[in-house]
């Protein structure tokens, strides 16, 4: 298995099928948003620069984020969730490591803005929820660890709206990037989850477990 990488708008699913996919295929998940939101929460100089792209729904300058996946990847396969983001991030990403297989998630912007309206996440574990198609047992609370849920500061409709906008501006050139590579697989974001990890298992080669 080559590095995977899952590319598709916000709310796509990037991260809900990256935690299945990573067990399924033993690669290390390894998603920037997740990472930028941990130098937030700790106050670090990059956490510091990145939160006023971040609340504004803008990307990171690409210099700040090829700093710092290059310190985490090298040497071993990983499975990249929300990176690279733009031509630029692909060069850089090629220049590290060899990309086997684009997953590619479709999802158009009206299903983005109502799946992501609706995400509540947990402060403590990081479980993700949505109020629509995945609620919690307890309002408020985190069926995993009882943690309190939270709504991402991102995850407001002018936000949503402006992450789209600026997806579509800068990301989806990557399509036709990895498709003329031969690398591109397109799944159907909208199905359940279960049958996008099916579709992930069946476009990777990979028997479901
Ligand atoms: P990041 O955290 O990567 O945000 P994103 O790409 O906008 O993706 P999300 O986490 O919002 O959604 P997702 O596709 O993972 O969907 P999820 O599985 O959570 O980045 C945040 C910010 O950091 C960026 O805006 C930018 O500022 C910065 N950044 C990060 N990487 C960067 C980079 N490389 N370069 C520059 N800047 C960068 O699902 C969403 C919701 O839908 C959940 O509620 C979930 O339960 C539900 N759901 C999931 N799958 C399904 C399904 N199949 N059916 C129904 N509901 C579903």
């Amino acid at each position: 298995m080559r590095t995977v990488v899952l590319l598709g708008p916000p709310g796509s699913g990037k991260g809900t099928l990256a935690g299945r996919l990573a067990t399924a295929t033993k690669l290390r998940h390894l998603s920037t948003g997740d990472i930028l939101r941990d130098e937030v929460a700790r106050d670090t100089e990059l956490g510091r620069k990145a939160k006023v792209h971040m609340d504004r729904g803008e990307l990171v300058p690409d210099g700040l984020i090829l700093d710092m996946v290059r310190g985490r990847i090298g040497g071993e396969d990983v499975l990249l969730d929300g990176f690279p983001r733009t031509l630029a991030q692909a060069e850089g990403l090629a220049e590290i490591t060899p990309v086997g297989a684009v997953l590619y998630l479709e999802l158009t912007r009206d299903e983005v803005v109502r799946r992501l309206s609706a995400r509540r996440v947990c402060r403590d574990c990081g479980e993700n929820y949505n109020l629509l198609t995945q609620p919690p047992a307890t309002a408020g609370r985190c069926d995993r660890c009882g943690g309190e849920l939270y709504q991402r500061p991102d995850d407001v409709p002018e936000v949503i709206a402006r992450r789209y906008d600026v997806y579509e501006k800068d990301s989806a050139p990557l399509v036709e990037h990895y498709e003329s590579k031969g690398v591109l697989k397109r799944l159907d974001g909208a199905a359940p989850p279960e049958h996008v990890y099916a579709q992930a298992l069946k476009a990777l080669g990979h028997a479901q477990a």
